[in-house]
């Protein structure tokens, strides 16, 4: 996807769309030419700047606050989407905001973090996608962000759980949507340099080296790999794909590293 202006009057949310993997996903619609609801829960300033950077490319874009998990969090964003386009129908919705907590793992997993996780990673994007569909065009596009931990294995269980219920979710909605010729779709990134890595990836050499170890294409990702796939499926290229996850992470952990 290059700027080719393929989805000119399309309108398009992508929840979390203010840092990452979702800024660069919101980026690359707007220079499609949609217009993009960057929508964030916390970092008014990361939001403000895609939208700036959007316009500055000569793009379209407005900033949408909602915290995920909290009490009228479904309600607060369609406000703040009506607030932003008016009765316009929805194209292209993208669930992408997500959160790691690195301590719920099998032994120190709690109800309150299961519950928190469970909250932004699957009952939102449930939510959000039921109240957007009344809204959404037929042939609209929902490209679900999930990630490779629902096929290897890492301590961070409750996260990898949230994951695979965004997977199934995917699934049962491509199969209900589609006499409507909306397309529901998986991107599963595989370990990626953003925020949510920052901790052990981004300022470690060697974690870096050992990430590029068992990854067939040999480095990490960057949001725009990830991006580029999100923004084929929403994409009239991806006309006839539905129900698929798609895993974008350079080859990781295809099997034992070749000579390279
Ligand atoms: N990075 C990776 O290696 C990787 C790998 C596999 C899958 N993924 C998935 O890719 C997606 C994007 O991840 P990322 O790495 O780009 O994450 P990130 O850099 O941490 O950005 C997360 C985005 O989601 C928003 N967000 C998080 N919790 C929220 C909440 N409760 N309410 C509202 N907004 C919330 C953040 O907004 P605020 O800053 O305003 O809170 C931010 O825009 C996620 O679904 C993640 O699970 C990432």
């Amino acid at each position: 996807m290059t700027g080719s202006g393929g989805l000119e009057g399309r309108t398009a949310v992508v929840t979390g769309g203010s840092r990452g993997i979702g800024r660069s996903i919101a980026e690359r619609l707007a220079a499609e030419g949609a217009l993009v609801a960057v929508h964030y829960g916390n970092d008014e300033a990361a939001a403000r700047a895609t939208v700036a950077t959007i316009e500055e490319a000569g793009g379209q874009a407005f900033a949408v606050r909602a915290l995920l998990g909290a009490d009228g969090d479904v309600d607060t964003l369609f406000a703040g989407l009506r607030a932003g386009w008016g009765d316009r129908p929805l194209d292209i919705l993208v669930n992408n905001a997500a959160f790691i907590d690195y301590g719920a793992t099998i032994d120190k997993a709690t109800p309150e973090s299961y519950e928190r996780l469970f909250a932004v990673n699957v009952r939102a994007p449930l939510f959000i996608t039921q109240r957007a569909l009344p809204l959404m065009r037929d042939g609209g596009r929902i490209v679900n962000v999930s990630s490779g931990v629902t096929w290897f294995a890492t301590p961070e269980i409750v996260y990898a759980m949230s994951k695979g219920a965004l997977n199934v979710f995917t699934r049962s909605l491509a199969n209900s949507q589609g006499s409507r010729g909306i397309t529901v779709n998986t991107v599963s990134p595989g370990i990626t340099d953003t925020d949510m890595n920052m901790n052990w990836l981004r300022d470690s050499a060697d974690a870096q080296r050992s990430v590029a170890a068992m990854t067939a294409l040999g480095r990490h990702g960057r949001p725009a790999d990830v991006a580029d796939a999100v923004v084929f499926f929403a994409s009239d290229d991806a006309r006839w794909i539905t129900g698929q996850t798609l895993e974008v992470n350079g080859g990781l952990l295809l099997g034992p590293p070749g000579e390279r």
